[in-house]
């Protein structure tokens, strides 16, 4: 599969060796080695349970390879089977990427590798510990020494996984094929993307550009019994405490959401049908809600929508989805 990803991921980047016309300029990492063979590293430690304290869990038992490297389970539990909060996020496109987390707190991609290492109901692994097992696993010392240097410590361990996810791009989807002119649009497709751009259903408010997200923090109105320390999770607000902010979310990119449910930050949609009737509705329960319209589609419409939600699966998410990875 490594090497499938890897050819497939240099398609990926020639093939938009134009991207500029569509797509951001990704934020740029500094890995200070060569970025492939750090990655090659980054992706096996990805998916290796050694770093976490028990050794059971590995950053892709809560991002999924086969579900975009989201996680089809509503939150995600950690090191002796703690749950979370959240539902895990894609970590497709992170390189574009330049605040990490619900409350957008965390800035850089190695700053966000960092967090779940640590957190304690995710891998809870120090860094001594984990420098241990890498220098006691023959092969994988050997790797670090030959791309990273005899010196290498924790900080090289977070940068291989950060090149990593640098690497996990998906704009290869039938959106992507239409932007770039190689496939002409169907006319449901056309009807999905101009109903998704209407004022009537407001959804490009939000989810603009290639990206299909905004960098603002909204409230669609969601129900707010998720507990954290003892209060309801205020999303944006617990970062800046400014009660504006209370129960404002990011928006998320669309890329590869048919791959991703169940959907929202607390994983309380389950499925993309029941989001699109969400929205009809109006938003969730609560009053102070960020959406300004609801509507009702009909049959052909809905199926328009759909088709252009789905076309936003990428092909390499789609093949990681069909062989079950
Ligand atoms: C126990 C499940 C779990 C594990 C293990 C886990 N994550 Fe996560 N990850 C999450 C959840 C849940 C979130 C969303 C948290 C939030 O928004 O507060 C998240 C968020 C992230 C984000 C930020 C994404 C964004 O768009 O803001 C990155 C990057 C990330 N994880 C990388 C990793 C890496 C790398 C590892 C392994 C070292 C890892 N995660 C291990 C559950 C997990
Ligand atoms: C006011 C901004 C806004 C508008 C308008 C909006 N969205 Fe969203 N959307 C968001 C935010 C914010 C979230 C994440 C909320 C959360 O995590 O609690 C979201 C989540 C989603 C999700 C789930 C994604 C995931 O990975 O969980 C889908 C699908 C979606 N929106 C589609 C749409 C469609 C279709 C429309 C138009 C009918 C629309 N959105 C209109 C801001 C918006």
């Amino acid at each position: 599969m490594r090497i499938l990803l890897g050819i497939s991921l240099v398609l990926g980047l020639s093939q938009c060796s134009n991207p500029q016309e569509y797509l951001p300029e990704p934020h740029p990492i500094d890995v200070k080695a060569d970025l492939d063979e750090a990655a090659q590293i980054g992706e096996f430690l990805f998916s290796s349970p050694m770093l976490s304290l028990d050794s059971t869990i590995s950053c892709s038992s809560c991002h999924i390879p086969q579900f975009a490297f989201a996680d089809s389970a509503r939150v995600s539990s950690g090191v002796h089977a703690q749950a979370g909060f959240r539902n895990s996020p894609s970590l497709f496109n992170v390189a574009y990427k330049k605040h990490f987390f619900a409350e957008g707190g965390v800035e850089g991609l190695e700053r966000a590798t960092l967090a779940p290492m640590l957190t304690n109901f995710e891998m809870s692994l120090q860094a001594p510990e984990l420098m241990s097992r890498i220098a006691s696993n023959e092969t994988l010392h050997s790797n670090f020494v030959e791309v990273f240097g005899e010196d290498y410590d924790y900080a090289h361990v977070v940068r291989a996984l950060v090149a990593y996810q640098f690497t996990l791009r998906s704009t290869d989807s039938k959106y992507d094929r239409i932007m770039m002119n190689v496939e002409t649009p169907d006319s449901l497709w056309l009807a999905g993307k101009e109903l998704f751009e209407s004022d009537r259903l407001d959804c490009s408010r939000c989810h603009a550009g290639p990206l299909q997200r905004d960098t603002l923090y909204h409230d669609l109105g969601l129900p707010t019994d998720t507990v954290i320390e003892g209060g309801p999770d205020y999303g944006r607000g617990r970062l800046t405490h400014n009660p504006e902010d209370f129960f404002h979310f990011p928006t998320p990119s669309l890329r590869n959401v048919e791959l991703t449910g169940p959907y929202m930050h607390d994983g309380s949609i389950p499925t993309l049908d029941s989001v699109i009737r969400f929205y009809e509705a109006g938003g969730g329960p609560r009053e102070t809600n960020s959406l300004r319209v609801s509507f009702e589609l009909n049959d052909r419409e809905r199926e328009a929508l759909m088709a252009f939600l789905t076309s936003l699966t990428g092909e390499e998410a789609r093949k990681l989805n069909l062989s079950g990875n």
